[in-house]
């Protein structure tokens, strides 16, 4: 069974939703099951001022994206690379096992945001 912040989370979640000014978007999905997520980054100086998810999921990876949201929210973009599926888990409660990969695909998208931001700020330089 999932635990009541995993049920909270899902039913209510604080950063879901489109983020049309995002500095870089990401994108994450799991080839066995299905789930993608896509998460938005808003950056000032190198801090994560706002981040937002759309994910198409199970219950876990919805609770899972809106709870990476908080973790990465406030953090510089070298903080927020430290940011683990472990993390996530700690975030949650815990996790049913069979569901423990959807905190992993979570920090996978994090890192793929980051990386997006990265990319496109090298470029502008
Ligand atoms: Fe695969 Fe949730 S079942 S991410």
């Amino acid at each position: 069974m999932y635990s009541k912040k995993v049920v909270d989370r899902f039913s209510n979640p604080k950063n879901s939703g489109e983020m049309k000014d995002a500095d870089a978007i990401g994108e994450e999905g799991n080839p066995r099951c299905g789930d993608v997520m896509k998460i938005y980054l808003k950056v000032e100086n190198e801090k994560i001022i706002d981040v937002k998810f759309q994910t198409y999921g199970c219950i876990a990876a919805i609770a899972c994206s809106d709870a990476l949201c908080e973790l990465a929210k406030g953090k510089t973009i070298t903080e927020a690379k430290k940011i683990k599926s472990q993390d996530i888990l700690n975030e949650l409660g815990k996790l049913p096992p069979i569901k423990i990969h959807c905190s992993i695909l979570g920090m996978e998208a994090l890192q793929n945001v980051i990386k997006n931001y990265e990319t496109k700020k090298a470029k502008n330089n």
